[in-house]
């Protein structure tokens, strides 16, 4: 199994770094291939717990190395940060390379994220301010400044001065404040000399690497329904953090890849706005909020809870080519009286086939339930699928019925162990 994706299902913050942690004990590399620092990945080793927002989740381990791939966006000061702070903990970031097609962040993406939300008012996309989109949205007008371009000093001095110049112009047109040009080359100048150790052509490195038999793990930020083409759009991100991405964004073709882990909370959140048919408003929805600490690791905003959604789920399997889900957080629930599962969505008295293709509809759409009696027992010291309580069983048996691919692992609690691993 030389290369697995590892993929949000549903919108973002699954737990998903928590099972790369455990999967890349046995890969040689772990690369993101999208996304930037708008993720927030957790990953708790011990009573040690670490937010990672650039730096794969597979940096825990000596013998892997992290790379971060040719689709992501990379903002210099926060990946500095990061592995400042990493380093100051004992971990260390000397194996990491950076694509050197990776697009870099600047300022004025962030102050463009901030006028555009400020614009949209009430129907902002509630995004995470990093320049995410804006860095994105250059790199499809071919204006954007890559990681490479480092390489050459005096040339990315003169590259980044070309579009602050350009960038000013529009922003001060839009009513933003005035970019300190002089300062921003003179910082970007020491950024480019401490990234040029890092910048590796990534791409025939991961190639490399299977040709050695290694074994690939590519890590997936955000999720299926932040997907800028499958997502709830325009409430989305403006990547593609689905399977398909994995590829462009890593330069692995798609019959490298053998294994696609679709990671789904026992429940859904979602941060910022968009339609949520699930979404419970009131005390339960406060409760699993409270449980399952579910404020966000980058922006410390409180996530919207809401139940598990098959409908969602099923649709994850298909856009991904899901081989296994692992079901992160089922201990969140442990709790409740009764859990409940979305199974279907009914619109006007009719039941909806399948996930709809007008995200609009999601606001209209009413969901069916079916009521799982809560199990009312602690979970967290469960290893063997078999010993898991019946109800909990139940539940996880009706995700693999609906959703048609097997449940591999069941998440029981933060740590790196505290997962049912079922074989
Ligand atoms: P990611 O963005 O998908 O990697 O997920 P986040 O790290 O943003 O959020 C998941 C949160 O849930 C983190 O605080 C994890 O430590 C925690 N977590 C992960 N798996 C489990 C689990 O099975 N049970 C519990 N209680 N917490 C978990
Ligand atoms: P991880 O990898 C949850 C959301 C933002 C916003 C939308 C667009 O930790 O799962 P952006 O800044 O990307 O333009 O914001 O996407 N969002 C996330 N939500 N988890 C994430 O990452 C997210 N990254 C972005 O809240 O709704
Ligand atoms: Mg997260």
């Amino acid at each position: 199994m030389p290369v697995t994706v590892v993929v949000g299902t549903q919108w973002g913050d699954e737990g998903k770094a928590k099972i790369i942690d455990l999967l890349a004990d046995s890969h040689q590399i772990v690369a993101r291939y999208q996304g930037g620092h708008n993720a927030g990945h957790t990953v708790v080793v011990g009573d040690q717990k670490y937010a990672l927002q650039l730096v794969p989740s597979g940096v825990f381990y000596e013998h892997v190395t992290p790379i971060i791939g040719n689709g992501v966006v990379v903002d210099l000061p926060t990946l500095f940060n990061e592995i400042d702070t990493l380093e100051s903990r004992g971990i260390s970031c000397e194996r990491l390379k950076v694509s050197s097609l990776a697009h870099l962040i600047f300022p004025w993406h962030q102050a463009h994220d901030a006028i555009s939300e400020f614009n949209l008012g009430e129907n902002k996309i509630g995004t995470t301010l990093k320049g995410i989109g804006p860095a994105y949205a250059d790199k499809a007008r071919r204006v954007g400044i890559r990681v490479g371009d480092v390489r050459d000093p005096k040339r990315f001095s003169e590259l980044v001065r070309e579009r602050a110049v350009a960038e000013q112009k529009v922003l001060t047109a839009l009513g933003s404040e005035k970019l300190d040009i002089d300062a921003i080359v003179t910082r970007f100048i020491d950024l480019g000399a401490r990234l040029l150790p890092y910048v590796a052509d990534t791409v025939n490195l991961l190639h490399n690497s299977l040709d050695r038999n290694e074994q690939v793990l590519l890590e997936g930020a955000q999720a299926t329904f932040l997907d800028v083409d499958h997502g709830t759009y325009p409430f989305v991100t403006s990547s593609n953090p689905t399977a398909g991405g994995a590829c462009a964004g890593s330069g692995l073709g798609p019959r490298d890849i053998t294994r696609i882990v679709g990671i789904a909370k026992a429940y859904t959140t979602r941060v910022g706005s968009g339609p949520f048919p699930s979404e419970l408003i009131g005390a339960l929805g406060d409760k699993i909020v409270d449980i399952g600490h579910e404020f966000g690791t980058v922006t410390g905003r409180r996530r919207r809870p809401g139940w598990l959604d098959l409908v969602m789920l099923r649709h994850a399997v298909r856009l991904n080519s899901l081989t296994e889900i692992a079901l992160t957080k089922l201990d969140v629930l442990d709790t409740f009286e009764t859990v409940r599962v979305c199974i279907g969505y009914e619109m006007n008295g009719k039941l909806l086939s399948g996930y709809p293709d007008n995200p609009e509809l999601l606001s209209a759409v009413t969901p069916q339930y079916v009521d799982i009696q809560g199990w009312k027992t602690d979970v967290r010291k469960v290893r063997k699928f078999s010993d898991l309580p019946t109800q909990a069983r139940t539940l996880v048996e009706l995700v693999e019925k609906h959703v048609g691919v097997p449940v591999t692992m069941i998440g029981v609690g933060p740590e790196r162990n505290e997962c049912v691993v079922r074989t």
